[in-house]
């Protein structure tokens, strides 16, 4: 297990460890609130489609927590603001919505019972969904592993690991789980601009576990994929259309279309709540625009021109046809398309 906690509950608040400032700062940040959770769900000190599903369960866990001495009516009116808060939080990843959806189950169950009670139950259901969490990305790690050779290079994009879940990760969890499996893998970590997620946090997190790993500028991949041998390409997903089209971070969408050009498999690692039936299609997936600031630079360096035009998409959407297979607890998906995801689903 990694030296650090995503996500953790102590002392009845949520610890964040804040994503903002690693691998510099190691610093957990608490949250007491729907409002605290969804400012930090917001702001990116958590990130990463389950670790943002989890966040949110306990946002509404602690929402709970602070109206368990009210009225029921009360309580269930504030609830709602809370529910819709953090739905509001970020557009693209479907895990939030997900694990929002499964805390409304949980007090909908409560009906007739007390605030207090109500505020217990949503409290273990956001453990479970933590706890579940874990344990679908070592599944789905075990299932992925047998796709890797005995010795292989996998490149990632973005953080789908141990930082991006409640453990193990989804992509990261593929290769972790390979290694446990006695294989010798070795990374290629592409930076990821805007927000650095590959330089910041995947190179980060393969390195506190002694895993080889390369990291570099996302313009090298096509370089690297062209002159040297690269086994798989594996990244996780922010959502999962019904046509098995796959919305992940800026730049998954080019690094498939290399890997296709190049013949090199390009994996999706992903939880079963990833995948959205309701969305029929990629170009139905919201994605989430950021402020141009993270183009412009970086913290308080900024390197662009004053009075530019800028944009800063932070989602792709992959067509299902460049996408080898998915990886899911449920097993393996290959060439996905909506006839194996609902099968998938209905199982
Ligand atoms: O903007 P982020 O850092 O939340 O984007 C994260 C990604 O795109 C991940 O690849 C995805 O959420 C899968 S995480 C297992």
């Amino acid at each position: 297990m990694p030296a650090f906690h995503t996500l953790r509950w102590t002392d009845n608040s949520l610890e964040l460890l804040d994503q903002r400032w690693l691998p510099d700062r190691c610093e957990y940040l608490r949250c007491d609130s729907a409002v605290t959770a969804a400012q930090a769900i917001r702001d990116l000190v958590v990130r990463g489609a389950p670790a943002i599903g989890c966040a949110a369960a306990y946002g509404i866990a602690l929402e709970a927590r602070k109206l368990r001495g009210t009225a029921r009516d009360q309580f269930d009116r504030e609830m709602e603001a809370a529910f819709e808060l953090l739905a509001g939080s970020r557009p693209t990843a479907v895990n939030l919505v997900w694990a929002l959806k499964q805390l409304r189950r949980t007090l909908e169950g409560c009906s007739g019972k007390s605030s207090a009670d109500c505020a217990a139950q949503l409290l273990a259901a956001a453990h479970q969904i933590t706890a579940d969490d874990l344990q679908i990305n070592r599944a789905l790690g075990t299932h992925g592993a047998t796709l890797l050779p005995s010795s292989a290079c996998v490149m990632t994009h973005c953080n789908a690991g141990a930082l991006a879940t409640a453990g193990h990760g989804t992509a990261l969890g593929v290769i972790r789980s390979a290694i446990e499996h006695g294989k010798h893998i070795e990374v290629i970590a592409n930076e990821t601009r805007p927000f650095l997620q590959g330089a910041r946090l995947t190179a980060w997190e393969l390195q506190q576990d002694g895993i080889p790993v390369t990291l570099i500028a996302d313009s090298a991949a096509g370089h690297l994929m062209n002159t040297r041998q690269i086994d798989a390409v594996i990244v996780g997903a922010d959502r999962v259309a019904a046509n098995g089209d796959v919305a992940n971070k800026i730049g998954t969408y080019m690094m498939a279309v290399l890997a296709k050009r190049h013949d090199i498999p390009f994996y999706v690692a992903c939880p079963l709540s990833t995948i959205d039936l309701g969305t029929p299609n990629g170009g139905l997936i919201p994605i989430e625009e950021r402020t141009v600031d993270e183009v412009a630079g970086y913290r308080d360096r900024r390197w662009a021109p004053q009075n530019i035009h800028m944009a800063n998409p932070v989602f792709d959407v992959t067509p299902a046809d460049l996408v080898s297979a998915l990886i899911t607890e449920k097993g393996i998906v290959r060439s996905p398309d909506r006839t194996k995801l609902q099968a998938l689903l209905a199982g």
